[in-house]
């Protein structure tokens, strides 16, 4: 197998002390198990655009499309760019340059004690959310008229495709026909967005056609948010769009421990061989940045999440089965009710992975 190439953007805030961590896991992985993987540093983020004004140049971009197997990103947005303009054009130009449209979100949970729910265990906390990733709210149709005048007005438009609805609907279900999911669930506002979400619908209905066996239920986004609480066991797949796949996923962190639990996926879904991004769900977590009291483990699930997508298997699971441990025996970080900070925590599960792998 030829060597993958993985770009590393650490980003911003506790991004790149937690995606530090991950690529230590990665490079110690490559070195006993002799994993064909290079690692390619890449120094983007607020630093780099307060320093030069470089937020993500044509030619780096290109570079990742054309020679990476994958990129692995910390997180993005620092109070110092209050417009977030480097933040959008390094994330939104991966999701939407590379066409990534579908992000996987898994909400798993690893441990009995993190579970928020009166009388729920883990295995109740097992489900994963397919969310819209290239069109929505976020493609940034729209403007301000008036601005600071008491008339003023702001708009975003909500643009939703055909194409793209279905192709996210589509990836949901092939998810579940091949992981022996049984039930997919579409959440819009149908009821209030009736031109928009009403293409939802009917998209989905009529995808849903194509794969007899599997349940497809629709549910307005507020009623799911309900559902997830009051029963989260009754989710397999759940597919929306990229706003409400936003929410619903930290909702979603929320069951599993906190966001510094949650990893993800951006990829292009029809097509495994484009560069794919993998990233925690969490942001940049500005008051934590720099104390080492961010946990690592959504990075780790996320690195985990990576090496799969590389065809390199059996590793993600060995990392859920560690973290899972850490977490039981308390070798975590405080957000998750352990002492370590995220130095020791990682390190803790970078050993044990490594000695399993
Ligand atoms: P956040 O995810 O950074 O933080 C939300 C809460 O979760 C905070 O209480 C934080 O302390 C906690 N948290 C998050 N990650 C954690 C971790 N690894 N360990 C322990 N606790 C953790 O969201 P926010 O505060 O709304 O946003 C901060 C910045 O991050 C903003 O600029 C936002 O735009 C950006 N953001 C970026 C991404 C991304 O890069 N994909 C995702 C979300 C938010
Ligand atoms: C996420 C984040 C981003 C999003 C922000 C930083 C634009 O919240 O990845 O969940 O809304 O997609
Ligand atoms: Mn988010």
């Amino acid at each position: 197998m030829s060597t993958k190439k993985i770009a590393v953007v650490g980003g911003d805030g506790i991004g790149p002390e937690v995606t530090k961590q991950a690529v230590v896991l990665l490079e110690r992985l490559r070195e006993k198990k002799g994993l064909p993987i290079e690692m390619w540093e890449l120094d983007l983020g607020a630093d780099r655009y307060l320093r030069d004004g470089t937020t993500f140049p044509k030619e780096i971009s290109d570079q990742i499309r054309t020679e990476c197997a994958a990129v692995l990103l910390g997180a993005m947005g620092d109070p110092r760019v209050p417009g977030l303009e480097h933040a959008r054009d390094i994330l939104f130009g991966m999701r939407f340059g590379y066409d990534l449209y579908a992000n996987v979100r898994p909400v798993k949970a690893l441990s009995d004690r993190l579970i928020p729910l009166k009388g729920r265990t883990a295995k109740d906390v097992d489900f994963i959310v397919f969310r819209e990733n290239t069109e929505g709210v976020y493609v940034g149709f729209g403007g301000q008229f008036k601005k600071g005048t008491p008339d003023e007005i702001g708009i975003n438009e909500d643009v939703n495709t055909r194409k793209g609805v279905e192709r996210i609907i589509r990836a949901a279900f092939e998810w579940a026909k091949k992981n022996d999911k049984k039930r997919v669930c579409m959440a819009d506002k149908s009821n209030a967005m009736t031109f928009a979400h009403e293409l939802w619908l009917r998209t989905f209905r009529e995808v849903a056609k194509e794969y007899a066996g599997i349940e497809a239920r629709h549910v307005y986004v507020d009623a799911l948010c309900l559902y997830m609480i009051q029963d989260p066991t009754q989710f397999d797949v759940i597919v929306t769009n990229n706003l409400f796949g936003d929410i619903v996923t930290d909702l979603g962190a929320a069951l599993q421990g906190g966001l510094g639990m949650a990893a993800s996926a951006n990829v292009h879904a029809s097509d495994g061989s484009r560069v794919a991004m993998f990233e925690p769900v969490h942001g940049s977590a500005p008051p934590l940045a720099g104390k080492d009291l961010a946990n690592p483990f959504a990075a780790f699930l996320s690195a985990g999440m990576l090496l799969t997508h590389l065809g390199f298997t059996g590793y993600e699971a060995t990392i859920e089965r560690i973290v899972s441990a850490a977490l039981d025996e308390g070798k975590c970080t405080k957000d998750v009710g352990g002492e370590l900070g995220t130095r020791a925590a990682a390190a803790w599960v970078i050993e044990r992975v490594v000695s399993e792998a």
